[in-house]
């Protein structure tokens, strides 16, 4: 990579999409929050620009208290036209009930970790893209697009070092199953420049690049570097999360995902367009961080609001 590539992409004007992950990545491992100021984090953010947005997730409420009202959530939020409102389901009864709520797509999650998989959703590899086949079916019935999600690829929490091939073979069977994204998450953060590199170089050789998304969490703060490091090879959609809300509940000690505002503040920077208003998102990310009586986890944010 060299710094030429990097402007090239960046005359071009490309367009960059970002997917949302607040208020379910984010809520998801933050203390519980009422149903009310949920649905007023979202509604800011779409009024920010956000065009993808992950409202919940159709989840054991047994596993994830956190989105038990995901249902609540969907059905009364004001939606805007052009906005994608998505919901995490792990199974066909995920499935139902997110079509019940209405969810504009839905997302099945796989790892690419054993270890991780069953301590998720707890069963294998295998068993989970087992699990996905009548879910996948269901969606093309009722023609709701599914994006896929592969965790844990550039490291995990039980098994450390995690084979670049087998994040590129879970990426495939997810994509030929008929997701028509897949997001390859550094669920604990642990990935640096090279890394992350070399894994979207390995999966975007049986995944096309266009259909791939990086959702990388900011535990050790590389995430920016890693997207920066990754722009090049053409991938144009990343995850992350208002204020840099949220962790991962089955990855201990996991940070959130990249706060959206240093994305969007980098991106903006060089000559990326997004469609998202930085000022209406910080203050989206600074309500919902005062709501959690939380520090704002996004240092654009705190910068800007200080001014
Ligand atoms: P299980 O216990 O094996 O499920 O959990 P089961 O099928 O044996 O059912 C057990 C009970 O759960 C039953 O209820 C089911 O009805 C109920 P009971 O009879 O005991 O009263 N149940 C459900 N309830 C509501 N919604 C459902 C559902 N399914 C079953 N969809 C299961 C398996 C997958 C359900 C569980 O392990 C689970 O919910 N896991 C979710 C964990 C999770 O949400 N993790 C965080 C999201 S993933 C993530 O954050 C990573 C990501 O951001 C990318 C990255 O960073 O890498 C996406
Ligand atoms: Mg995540």
């Amino acid at each position: 990579m060299s710094l030429a590539n990097l402007s090239q992409a960046a005359n071009a004007k490309d367009r960059v999409s970002i997917f949302e992950m607040g208020a379910r990545d984010g809520l998801q491992n933050e203390v519980a929050v009422p149903t009310a100021a949920k649905i007023a984090l979202i509604e800011s953010l779409a009024g920010a620009g956000l065009k993808r947005i992950e409202a919940g997730s159709f989840v054991s409420p047994k596993w994830v208290p956190q989105m038990a009202d995901s249902a609540d959530v969907l059905k009364q939020i004001q939606r805007q036209s052009g906005v994608v409102y998505n919901a995490l389901t792990p199974n066909v009864k995920g499935f139902e009930l997110a079509l019940d709520a209405k969810a504009s797509e839905v997302a099945i999650f796989g790892a690419a970790s054993q270890s991780f998989s069953q301590r998720n959703i707890n069963c294998s590899i295998e068993e989970s893209i087992e699990r996905f086949i009548p879910l996948m079916e269901l969606a093309k019935k009722h023609n709701i697009p599914v994006r896929g999600y592969v965790s844990c690829v550039l490291g995990c929490p039980y098994e450390g070092e995690i084979a670049v091939s087998e994040v590129a073979r879970v990426s495939e069977i997810l994509y030929k199953m008929g997701c028509y994204e897949i997001s390859l998450g550094d669920t604990i953060g642990v990935g640096t420049p090279q890394k992350a590199r070399r894994m979207l170089q390995t999966v975007a050789e049986r995944v096309p690049v266009e259909k791939l998304a990086l959702h990388f969490h900011d535990t050790y703060g590389q995430a920016l570097a890693n997207i920066l490091a990754c722009l090049d090879l053409g991938v144009r959609v990343f995850d992350s999360s208002v204020a840099g809300l949220g962790g991962c509940p089955y990855a201990k000690g996991a940070s959130g995902n990249l706060a959206t505002e240093d994305l969007v503040y980098m991106l903006h920077g060089m000559g990326f367009e997004t469609g998202i208003d930085l000022q209406k998102l910080a203050l989206a990310g600074q309500a919902i961080s005062t709501q959690l009586n939380r520090k704002n986890g996004s240092k654009v944010a705190t910068a800007l609001l200080a001014k």
